[in-house]
């Protein structure tokens, strides 16, 4: 069945560039809640044929156009759709003044893009394409200029991007000196508070800081703020990077789309990533408020001091960026376990993606809607690609080639091509080959095969890249495959080694070798490619016990639970190798806590899903959860003692910390008390729950509560206690069908959603419903079809709100195809009702027809 759409397609081999140049934008907002007023004028000078072309949103309505001065009458322009366009014969000579007056309803604005409001703050969201309806502009990264903004508003706090040029009551001027595209413009004006610091750069500046948030929400900033000042450093002191502006402005919203943006000396952040207490936030929330934060302090030198030159090369900011704060990360809290979970998010969704219809290039070449491909492909496998760079050059290799780029490209919009030839000329390396990491979707298969021959050893590997839409042919990539070899005493023999491999297929051999070692492949996840080896059971635990490299490590155990599960789910008994071995090493205490945490975990049961149909075989959703469930118990009643063991020691005395130590041995103890969970009926969680001095604990003993099915006085207490904090709330509305028993999942969905509280229009509201319900893997794909129904429900109403949000959330369906004849036929009848929506966006539409190809 193919669904097609209505919609235009981008190309990336159209790009041409904007024949005008910007010399400086200078705006004037009149906000108020239904009809602010904004003028614009910009200083422009040809530099190629053509009218003036600008972007312009429905939603603008329009006042005056002129040009230096002079009114336009209405021969001089036309209006169509988004498009603005001023005769040549209108623009005089080479340089001119271009002004534009609308007015704009920022109340009406549900998308939470352009201008909006939120919780009674103006506030604006620009990127991609949202500073078009604020007002007549070239909405597109390759034109960039300095930005005079002045506001006026009776709110008390009116912010813009820059430096602040005068303040007064009602009043106030920014004057933003580094060239911007309008994408990364930004504008609050609220009734705010700050917290308030300051940081000296390296070279002596002093910056002011400040976290703005609601009056009362002072006292869950700090971190955010401490966040900061660490980001700041490590970027000095890491990259070389010094801040290059006397303010830096950070503002929580509570509407907000995605976690953050990297506005230009203006981040607006989604008030998740911003607000948080040890009662309010758990250990996972502080993490993610550290990384973001660095996050989108990183963008103002890969983002903003360098931009894109089009949307196409999205990746050269984002993958850049992630790999950035994956770095930053890794040297702030434990790096292994960063790596890890680096790994599990990269094949929980980036994997998935590549699997199914929505498959695309890191770098994709054609697109219709450009929001909707803010992915896990360009953000998570762009910035693996980074990290295969960084491993075939070398660290020195990488920064001389960072030095270039900064040096190069500052002040430039900018393309991969631009970002390899730094690589290049910095390493004298050619990588044309390379450069498929960018340009091909999907995920390579790597075999590897070996050979032992008195003393030799010999590793033969293999790639295929499965096709991926529009893409059929697949040529071998350049892989960095890390290899190192144990010793069969569990003594490391060969230290680690990049491999390269170039051809489809090519050996490796390691030679004088005493005795025939156990192969640690992929050391560090050195590539993002599924590998296929042939390693039994024995060997896996081998590997889990004795290596030395930490993802390998973690990696044999879930090579264990996988083949577990996959044959579970299929009938056979739990293995007794994997609950061994996974024994072991949870009680061994000389390894770190928060890496015994991961390896007791289970990969998702969406994985072994994803896992059984690589492998041909259809899976079922129900026997999966039935293994995962057998599993665990299993697990629990093996190791009952260890684990009740472990449940008592892991305590953190003292006050709650958000350190990497104490997150450590609360993971820990509660996935013992998950497991253990299992065997008492829920009274460790009901206790837990009780007497939790911090939301990590607290929310931990719920879920497990919901599990066990004794849940039900929890839920109320937990509401009752939170019904004023949002965030929290937000929690309390994911978990439910998160943890639901799968078949109850999509009527408690259901139920939820008809609540006075289930305020949708809120995309983290809506996000943590919807999104628990497909973060339950059996629940969201019930036999029933249950799930997709409650899903494509909710996704046809959200789109007529705020198409961004239904678009991205209705990749919930991207693995419709897996499933059984009586599912696929379920999920596309709700894929359908949805593409048959009167008025669909283009956002959603683009998405459902994909999926439906
Ligand atoms: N550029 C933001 C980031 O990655 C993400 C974002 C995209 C936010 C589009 C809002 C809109 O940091
Ligand atoms: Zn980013």
């Amino acid at each position: 069945m193919t669904q097609k759409n209505a919609f235009q397609t981008q190309y990336l081999a159209d790009y041409r560039p904007y024949p005008f140049r910007l010399n400086e934008t200078r705006l004037r907002f009149r906000l108020s809640d239904h009809a602010t007023e904004v003028e614009s004028e910009l200083d422009l000078t040809r530099e190629g044929d053509g009218p003036l072309v600008l972007d312009g949103g429905a939603g603008l309505k329009l006042l005056r156009l002129a040009i230096d001065g002079r009114e336009l009458e209405p021969g001089d322009f036309t209006r169509e759709g988004e498009v603005l366009t001023i005769a040549e014969t209108a623009l005089p000579g080479t340089s001119f003044t271009f002004e534009a007056h609308v007015r704009i309803d920022p109340g009406a604005n549900t998308t939470f893009e352009g201008l909006y409001l939120s919780g009674g703050m103006f506030c604006t969201q620009c990127e991609a394409e949202g500073f078009r309806h604020i007002t007549f502009y070239p909405d597109r990264p390759d034109v960039m200029g300095p930005f005079r903004v002045s506001i006026e508003s009776t709110k008390s706090i009116l912010l813009s991007n820059g430096n602040p040029v005068s303040t007064a009551p009602g009043r106030a001027e920014w004057h933003d000196p580094w060239p911007k595209p309008a994408y990364l413009f930004a504008l609050v004006a609220g009734d705010l508070v700050a917290i308030s610091d300051s940081f000296t750069t390296m070279s002596g500046r002093e910056v002011a800081l400040n976290v703005w948030v609601r009056p009362g929400d002072q006292d869950r900033a700090g971190f955010a703020m401490e966040s900061l000042i660490k980001s700041m450093k490590w970027d000095e002191e890491v990259y070389g990077r010094e801040y290059d502006l006397d303010v830096f402005n950070i503002v929580a919203v509570d509407d907000f789309n995605m976690g953050a943006m990297e506005n230009k000396g203006l981040n607006i952040f989604n008030s998740k990533l911003v607000l948080a207490s040890p009662e309010t936030a758990t250990d996972d929330d502080y993490n993610r408020i550290e990384g973001v934060i660095a996050h989108e302090y990183f963008h103002n030198w890969t983002g903003n001091r360098i931009t894109c030159r089009d949307w196409f090369q999205l990746c050269l900011k984002e993958g850049l960026t992630v790999f950035r704060d994956q770095q930053f990360t890794s040297d702030m809290r434990s790096a292994p376990v960063k790596r890890i979970e680096d790994v599990q998010t990269l094949r929980a969704r980036q994997f998935r993606e590549d699997q199914g219809p929505l498959a695309h290039p890191v770098r994709p070449d054609h697109y219709q809607e450009i929001n909707n491909f803010y992915t896990a492909t360009v953000y998570e496998k762009g910035a693996e690609v980074i990290g295969m760079l960084k491993r075939l050059v070398g660290d020195d290799g990488y920064k001389a080639a960072l030095d270039l780029y900064f040096d190069r490209h500052d002040g430039d919009a900018a393309t991969i091509e631009d970002w390899l030839s730094v690589f290049e000329d910095a390493t004298g390396r050619d990588l044309a080959q390379f450069k498929r990491w960018y340009t091909d979707a999907g995920t390579p298969r790597l075999r590897m095969d070996e050979a032992w021959d008195d003393g030799k050893l010999t590793l033969s590997f293999t790639q295929v890249t499965p096709p991926t839409p529009g893409q059929d042919d697949k040529p071998p990539r350049v892989i960095p495959i890390a290899v190192g070899l144990i010793g069969p005493n569990g003594d490391e023999v060969r230290p680690t080694e990049v491999l390269e491999m170039t051809e489809a297929t090519q050996s490796f051999a390691f030679e004088g070798l005493g005795a025939r070692p156990t192969v640690s492949v992929l050391r560090g996840f050195s590539a993002p490619v599924v590998l296929d080896r042939d390693l039994d059971d024995a060997g896996r635990a081998f590997l889990l016990a004795h290596d030395t490299d930490p993802f390998v490590r973690w990696e044999s155990g879930r090579g264990l639970a996988l083949t577990a599960l996959q044959a579970m789910a299929q009938g056979a008994e739990p293995d007794p190798a994997y609950i061994a071995a996974i024994g072991e090493l949870a009680g061994d205490d000389a390894v770190d806590p928060a890496f015994r945490a991961l390896c007791l975990q289970l990969p998702p049961e969406d994985e072994v899903a994803a896992r059984l149909s690589d492998a041909g075989i259809v899976p079922d959703p129900d026997a999966i959860h039935a293994a995962h469930l057998r599993l665990a118990r299993a697990v629990a009643e093996t190791h009952e003692g260890l684990l009740d063991r472990l449940y008592r020691q892991m305590t953190v005395p003292g006050a709650y910390i958000p350190d990497a130590e104490g997150a450590a041995r609360r993971a820990l103890r509660n996935v013992a008390l998950a497991r253990l969970s299992l065997l008492d009926g829920g009274a460790r969680a009901a206790a837990q729950f009780a007497d939790a001095g911090n939301m990590t604990e607290r929310f931990a003993a719920l879920a497990a509560l919901i599990r066990a099915g004794k849940a039900e006085g929890a839920l109320v207490e937990f509401h009752e206690e939170f019904a004023s904090n949002r965030l929290v709330m937000d929690k309390w509305y994911m978990v439910q069908p998160a943890a639901a028993d799968p078949s109850q999942a999509a009527a408690i969905t259901r139920k939820l959603s008809e609540r006075d509280d289930f305020d949708w229009k809120n995309p983290n509201r809506f996000r943590a419903l919807l999104g628990g319900l497909s973060a339950n893997h059996a629940g969201f794909h019930a036999a029933d079809g249950a799930g997709y129904d409650v899903t494509a429900d909710w996704l046809i109403r959200m789109d007529g709100a705020n198409p961004q949000i239904a678009a991205r959330m209705s990749s919930a369906f991207e693995t419709w195809w897996r499933y059984d004849a009586g599912r696929r036929e379920k999920s596309l009848a709700a894929l359908q009702r949805i593409a048959d929506t009167p008025r669909l966006s283009r956002n959603t539409s683009e998405m459902v027809s994909r999926m439906m190809a």
